[in-house]
């Protein structure tokens, strides 16, 4: 049993294998968080609170004459604003009357066999895990608004899934301004907070922050997840490390607007509060309504980030990504972008596509610009037919031609947009997003299609049915090129335009919920302008995403590591593409492209007509060596091995199989200098007494010695170089001097 509640002491017990949860209801009825972290036995660590009583932290009224008892002070499981706790609150609430107070008691509670999972949002699937959630109910007398708390345990996964249900039971309404997933109080302790910041072509790169006295709050409110900030964060101990410390990851399943707020109180107490951004957003529940928060990852480790990163990967790929997918070979592809542009006809894309088969491609994408009036990106979005002048007898034509030649056939779409120069904005301007009477926010010369509307959706899935039916296609890549502004829909009356951008990504889930049912074999790629939507929402639908529009392999390092403290890297979209590189003009060898492409999806973007015959045979070679490792790269655990801060330049990872026999280790060298040093590495994961062989050698190692020891690389010359080392537990081999 995961779940446990003494009723003596009315205390919650949540049990994973490595990490224990506990909170409990008081003697006022309000829920007070008491323990996240290490086991602890059946300790209740309710001995850790001390009460006191402090100025300017209030006492609830039925205990005023005793003034320790404070909810400004005590640790909260789901704090709310106005019965003053003025710290961050996770829910605010206005009532008809104006009142903006929000009183929660403890009602009841059950525990539940298995996963509950929240209707019409991306969600932790219970696949093969053992689970058990606990929903607990908290009321507020005075305005009838119930919250219910939901908290599955996956105990194998060392993994906790929160998210909460706010009902209006009075016979008012009740306007929400504020419905934060979870928040968690941690009552002690140091903590940095680090996050994921960026920007296009330039994704997702960790900074870490002392807490202070402050409220470090990170977050997007474009509609999207964003390049700008991750909806994953990672509350540490400041002395935390890649490989030891406490630390707690906390990643939002959604992919629409997010924030995260952690604080730092006056008793020395940390709050975590993470979920939808409030900033624009409301939702009106009439009586009887209910509103449904994201659901919230927390995952803990005590062996420091890269163990961390264990967590959210398994858990991504076991419980989150298409179950149709989980287990499978990726097709290595080749997407046209980089190598036409907007400039192709069928002749030149089956040329390229001969090519590439010949190279041992085995999937074509069609990149933007085969609908409409598509000739540059000024125009067509939302025309989903094919432009004949271009691709003439249709994809029908090109798919089977690709099918002839023995490659897949796979599709970019961008369906949340619309041109204004195109037949859909012409017929329908009030399905854009825009405010009455104002000049919309223009990005990329398209606006953002209204997917709260159910004819919107209806338009949509009909294009997308269709273009799957007509055409032998096997994957979508599904972009998303600009931020959303102008948050205006002209099918929500006045009092619920606060739920617009919301209503967006209930609708895009919506539209994805349909198609993965109705075409369950088509993989779709996720993609916003690159890693602009790089979160678990989107994962849940798509089990892979476009990293970033950055291909430069020496920026991708950067990108695909600050990526892989939450995401597994065979979720990012990584392509080898032409030199001197598109985005920065760098040239970086074929060979280190390929060991950067290798930690991900694999594939190409680039024309396979303007490589050498040397070339050639050499993504031929990387193709196999795709082939070879992919397993291994696909469900090995990832360890980050370079110790930055120290060795700047150079970037080494090892993917090591579940049964620690095998090591993959991949090193570039992006700095190299005169008289160069030698690069170091300690191997992480192996087993200590286990013999390894490094292939391609004769040398054996203990795992120990190459785990304490280390292993040192030749001396490395040149642009970029980079090397891959395969270590294979050799189990009749003795040790070597
Ligand atoms: C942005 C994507 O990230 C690119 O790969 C490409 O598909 C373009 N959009 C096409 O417009």
């Amino acid at each position: 049993m995961s779940i446990l509640f003494d009723k003596e002491r009315e205390t919650f017990f949540l049990e994973t294998e490595h990490s224990c949860y506990q909170f409990r209801i008081t003697r006022h009825g309000t829920l007070q968080h008491l323990y996240y972290g290490r086991p602890v036995g059946e300790t209740c660590m309710d001995y850790l609170t001390r009460f006191a009583d402090r100025g300017f932290s209030g006492n609830p009224y039925e205990c005023r004459h005793d003034r320790t008892f404070s909810l400004d002070l005590l640790p909260q499981e789901y704090s709310s604003f106005g019965m003053g706790d003025h710290r961050v609150p996770a829910l605010k609430t206005v009532l008809e009357n104006g009142s903006r107070t929000a009183e929660l008691r403890y009602l009841s509670h059950e525990i539940l066999p298995g996963k509950l999972c929240p209707e019409g949002l991306p969600h932790v699937r219970q696949g093969h895990s053992a689970c058990e959630t606990l929903v607990v109910r908290l009321f507020d007398e005075v305005s009838g608004l119930t919250v219910k708390l939901f908290y599955s345990i996956f105990p194998a996964e060392d993994v906790i899934v929160r998210s909460a249900q706010i009902i209006n039971g009075s016979g008012q309404k009740i306007v929400l301004e504020k419905a934060a997933s979870a928040s968690i109080d941690f009552p002690c302790g140091q903590w940095d907070l680090i996050h994921f910041a960026g920007r296009h072509c330039m994704e997702r790169q960790p900074e870490r922050a002392a807490l202070g006295h402050h409220v470090l709050s990170v977050g997007s409110s474009r509609g999207m997840s964003s390049h700008h900030n991750n909806p994953f964060v990672i509350l540490c101990d400041r002395e935390v490390t890649e490989d030891s410390g406490d630390c707690y990851g906390f990643m939002l399943m959604w992919s629409g607007n997010h924030r995260a707020e952690a604080e730092l109180d006056q008793a020395g107490g940390v709050r975590l509060v993470m979920g939808i951004h409030e900033d624009g957003f409301s939702w009106l529940l009439e009586p009887g309504e209910s509103f449904r928060t994201p659901e919230l990852i927390l995952t803990y480790a005590a062996g420091g980030l890269n163990a961390l990163s264990h967590n959210c990967h398994r858990l991504l790929r076991e419980n989150v990504c298409p179950p149709e997918f989980r287990h499978s070979r990726r097709k290595v592809l080749l997407n046209n972008w980089e190598a036409t542009y907007f400039d192709f006809d069928t002749d030149k894309i089956l040329s390229i596509a001969a090519q590439a088969k010949d190279l041992g491609v085995d999937l074509f994408v069609l990149d933007d610009g085969w609908f409409g009036q598509r000739s540059d990106d000024k125009a067509g979005l939302g025309d989903w037919f094919v432009n004949e002048k271009k691709l003439p007898g249709g994809l029908a034509r090109l798919g089977s031609a690709l099918n002839g030649m023995g490659l897949d056939f796979g599709l970019w779409i961008e369906p949340e947009m619309v041109n204004e120069d195109s037949d859909l904005y012409r017929a329908h301007p009030d399905w854009a997003l825009r405010d009455p009477g104002r000049a919309p926010m223009v990005a990329r010369d398209q606006l953002v299609l209204d997917m709260g509307r159910t004819e919107v959706r209806e338009y949509l899935f009909g294009c997308i049915d269709r273009l799957l039916k007509e055409a032998p296609i096997c994957y979508l890549k599904w972009d998303f090129n600009r931020s959303v502004a102008n948050l205006f829909s002209s099918a929500l009356p006045a009092e619920r335009q606060g739920e617009t951008a919301t209503r967006f990504m209930l609708g895009t889930y919506a539209l994805l919920f349909r198609l993965r049912e109705a075409h369950p074999g088509v993989m779709i790629e996720g993609c916003a302008g690159g890693g602009g939507r790089f979160d678990a929402g989107m994962l849940f639908f798509c089990p892979q995403i476009w990293c970033s529009d950055n291909t430069d392999a020496v920026q991708r390092l950067r990108i695909q590591k600050g990526t892989s403290y939450g995401y597994p890297v065979f979720t990012m979209g990584s392509h080898v593409s032409a030199v001197p590189n598109h985005q920065t003009g760098r040239s970086v060898p074929l060979g280190t492209r390929a060991v950067v492409a290798l930690s991900g999806t694999f594939g190409y973007e680039l024309d396979p007509g303007k490589l050498t015959g040397a070339e050639k045979a050499a993504v031929r070679d990387q193709i196999a060596v795709f082939h070879k490792y992919s397993e291994l790269i696909r469900s090995g655990r990832y360890y980050r091995l370079d110790r930055t801060e120290a060795e700047e330049g150079f970037t080494a990872w090892a993917f090591v199989s579940e049964d620690r026999c095998e090591a993959l280790v991949s090193v570039v060298d992006t700095n190299v200098e005169g008289n160069p040093r030698f690069h170091h590495i300690l191997l992480k994961g192996l087993v200590p007494d286990a013999v390894y062989r490094l292939e391609g050698s004769d040398r054996r190692f203990s795992g120990a010695a190459l785990m304490y020891g280390g292993y040192t690389l030749p001396q490395m010359f040149g642009d970029y170089p980079a090397a891959m080392l395969h270590f294979a537990a050799d189990h009749n081999a003795a040790y070597d001097e």
